[in-house]
């Protein structure tokens, strides 16, 4: 049997950094399509993000939290037809340094959440799934070599531990129950949209202001930065021509030391390196992560559009352009815009 076209896409988790990004690039490569975002709006989902779609009549969004299977039931049933819904499961807890403070939230989303869902979509007959992982479930590389789709799972903190949790309940329903799921596995992603405790949006912030820029350790950790953009693309490939059952590493051919990193941000907004503060390290902190996305390059042709010489500068003006954005994520008064936008 053909598998019709997908005209609907739930999403979970929507509102954070990659899903408003994701929503964004639908409404310009699939705007026939229609959206179904569905997000508990914690601390890191912001409404805000999504404004410009709000009119549009393709787009929903429920609150709602996918622990809740009477919360996605209603997601699914916004959706329509199974058999033309893909499913695209971003909602999670996602900063390692929260999950070092404190593990549970961490399981009780990414991994109780993740099934909840899983059994709620298999029960529909969901026939297009894509989970979105991290490479941080692979754990840490020495000076050498790239995660594969099969390097062993090795996550070393709750963060990734929790997310190779849920990669792992996503395997298991496709071998036991045949669910139709894909995993992605992803480098660090940067862009418009982040929330400011993670390490670019944080430092752009601080340096804009003349604040001191806080480094782990030596900081001479590895990360392998990757526009959300072609994060968002991959996934959309994915989505729509991945093989159920399989993992695709997502990279972004673009490894660097996190001081570079900031020495290139500071060197962007002619600021001092003096700003640099070194401080303790994050405990078990990932030396180097590094991707090997030839599968998704040979399987679905897609790779990386942007370099990090395009999209480095491009991220830096969005930030100092969105100055009201970035006033009121901190201050959190974002948090007030569901009550005011939807009466809740
Ligand atoms: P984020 O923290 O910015 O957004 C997460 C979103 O999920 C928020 O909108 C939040 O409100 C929502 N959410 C949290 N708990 C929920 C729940 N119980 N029910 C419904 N919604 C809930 O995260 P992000 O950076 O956009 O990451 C999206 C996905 O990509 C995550 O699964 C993350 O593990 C993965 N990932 C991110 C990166 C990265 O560099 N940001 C890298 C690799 C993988
Ligand atoms: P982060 O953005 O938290 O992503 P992840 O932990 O998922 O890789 O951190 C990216 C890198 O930057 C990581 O090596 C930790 C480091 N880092 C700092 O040095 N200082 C900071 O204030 C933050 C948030 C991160």
């Amino acid at each position: 049997m053909t598998a019709q076209p997908i005209s609907t896409v739930l999403i979970t988790g929507g509102a954070g950094f990659i899903g408003s990004n994701f929503c964004h690039m639908l409404a310009e490569l699939r705007p026939d399509w229609s959206i179904v975002n569905l997000d508990a709006l914690t601390y890191a989902g912001n409404l805000e993000n999504l404004t410009s779609l709000e009119g549009l009549g393709g787009y929903t969004f429920l609150q709602g939290d996918i622990r809740e299977s009477s919360a996605v039931e209603k997601a699914l049933d916004a959706a329509g037809d199974p058999a033309t819904v893909g499913v695209v499961h971003m909602a999670a807890e996602s900063h390692v340094d929260r999950s070092i403070e404190g593990g549970l939230p961490f399981v009780s989303t990414n991994v109780l959440g993740t099934q909840v869902l899983l059994d709620a979509c298999r029960a529909r007959g969901i026939g297009r799934f894509v989970h979105v992982s991290t490479d941080e479930v692979y754990g840490s590389l020495g000076a050498q070599g790239s995660f594969t789709e099969q390097t062993p799972l090795a996550p070393n903190s709750p963060y990734s531990a929790s997310k190779a949790a849920s990669d792992l309940l996503v395997r298991a329903a496709f071998q036991t129950h045949g669910f139709s799921a894909c995993i992605t596995r992803c480098s660090n992603n940067y862009g418009p949209y982040q929330f400011p405790e993670k390490l670019l949006p944080l430092i752009i912030a601080n340096a804009r202001e003349d604040k001191d820029l806080p480094i782990y350790g030596d900081g001479l950790q590895v990360r392998d930065w990757l526009f959300v953009r072609d994060h968002n693309e991959a996934i959309l490939a994915v989505l729509e021509g991945g093989r159920p059952g399989e993992v695709y590493n997502i990279g972004g051919n673009n490894e660097m030391p996190n001081l570079h990193l900031v020495r290139l941000v500071l060197k962007e907004l002619a600021k001092p390196e003096s700003l640099i503060t070194f401080v303790k390290d994050r405990p078990g902190h990932d030396r180097r992560y590094a991707i090997d996305a030839s599968k998704i390059k040979a399987e679905l042709g897609w790779q990386p559009r942007f370099t990090f010489e395009q999209a480095l500068p491009l991220t830096i003006r969005w930030y100092l352009s969105q100055t009201q954005w970035m006033q009121r994520v901190r201050s959190g008064a974002y948090r007030d815009y569901y009550a005011r936008q939807y009466g809740a």
